[in-house]
């Protein structure tokens, strides 16, 4: 069954997210965008792109004048302004002009970098979202983030920028690595900690169907993630304020992320930054041990990482205060004060960092012997 959420940006309906199971309802979807004149870019990567680019671009062809793919290496390390400027000489080899389309096939990587082709190719041409990730589903296709890396910084340039469209066919999902689904598990439960209570509950009694992929129970649990996120951005579109909650675990997480070298997926960092976050947040006495331990342990049975080995705490740190969302010199932490309750803090200490490092920084091996 198809449903539909609605996202307002700055008070004004802005686009649709359609929940599909297929991509029967997406010709519908675009009647209003008019393409007979237009042509569509779609953008995707190698791992997409070879699975199911041709029958996307086959749709789509029905619709529009002209329709091409851009492909470009999947993996964050080609989240940069060097894939930007070959999908400016793609675009303007084909003549792409403002009215045209391009539209994100693939996870976070390929949306970030699709929208911010989109926000700056001639000042803007209308972009959307088909995310076919966990990941990007229940959170960066959501929301008008788009940008890249910059020097191996995460998301360093950027805009906001907002789809015209988020249609997600979930039956994607079964052709996802489970790796990559793990990842995006982390995200999910990010909700749960900063936002929901109930949610985190709903995904603890559920913890089976997940594991098998149960469609109903993804459906479910992807439009609730993205039921939350549309309430965040909806308040808070430019993120002033609350927006910053959904960053909750991504202060060390991207330190650790560039540390290893986007070795490791983004959601496994994020899950290593929710247990520092996490530890930080009962250092300061905001959530009791049973608490941090329960979060910590929570991450476990969708294979997140709790642990890692060779961090040097000292870089980390380092690469921490160089991320974006320091403000005024102060590193903007996100905390709990319970599960399902987040706020801002701008008092976390180099100490309180070093001793949640410290509690991340071993093997799980050692542990065993
Ligand atoms: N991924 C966090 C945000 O969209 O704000």
């Amino acid at each position: 069954m198809e449903q539909i959420l609605e996202v307002k940006y700055q008070k004004k309906p802005a686009y649709d997210i359609v929940f599909a199971q297929d991509f029967e309802q997406l010709p519908e979807k675009l009647e209003s965008f008019q393409l007979q004149n237009k042509k569509i870019a779609i953008f995707t990567d190698s791992n997409v792109g070879r699975l199911h680019a041709e029958s996307l671009s086959q749709i789509l062809s029905k619709l529009s004048k002209q329709v091409c793919i851009f492909t470009f290496p999947a993996g964050e390390h080609n989240k940069t302004l060097e894939t930007v400027k070959e999908a400016y000489k793609f675009l303007i080899e084909h003549h792409f002009d403002r009215n045209d389309l391009l539209v994100a096939y693939g996870g976070g990587v390929v949306g970030d970098l699709c929208g911010y082709t989109a926000a700056t190719y001639l000042r803007g041409v209308s972009f959307i979202q088909i995310p076919t990730t966990l990941l990007s589903q229940v959170d960066s296709s959501i929301g008008g983030k788009t940008g890249v890396d910059f020097e191996g910084y995460k998301n360093m340039v950027g805009a906001f920028y907002m789809p015209k469209l988020v249609y997600m066919n979930l039956s994607l999902l079964e052709t996802l690595p489970d790796r990559e689904f793990h990842s995006g598990m982390a995200e999910v439960l990010k909700y749960g900690f900063i936002k929901d209570v109930n949610f985190f509950e709903w995904l603890l009694s559920n913890l089976y169907e997940i594991h098998e992929k149960d469609p109903d129970v993804l459906t479910e649990m992807i439009v609730s993630c993205c039921k939350i996120k549309k309430q965040v951005v909806e308040k808070d579109p430019l993120e002033k304020g609350e927006r910053a909650l959904l960053n909750f675990g991504h202060t060390l997480g991207h330190a650790i992320e560039k540390f290893k070298n986007f070795e490791l997926l983004h959601g496994e960092c994020v899950a290593l930054g929710i247990v520092c976050a996490a530890h930080i947040s009962m250092q300061k006495n905001y959530i009791s041990s049973d608490e941090f331990y329960e979060i910590r342990d929570m991450l476990v049975p969708f294979d997140l990482p709790i642990s890692i080995t060779e961090l040097d705490i000292t870089e980390i740190i380092k690469l921490s205060k160089s991320d974006k969302k320091m403000e005024e010199g102060k590193i903007k932490f996100i905390l709990l004060k319970k599960i399902g309750s987040a706020f801002i803090d701008e008092t976390v200490t180099e100490n309180e960092m070093q001793l949640a490092l410290e509690e991340i920084n071993y093997s799980y091996e050692d542990d065993k012997e």
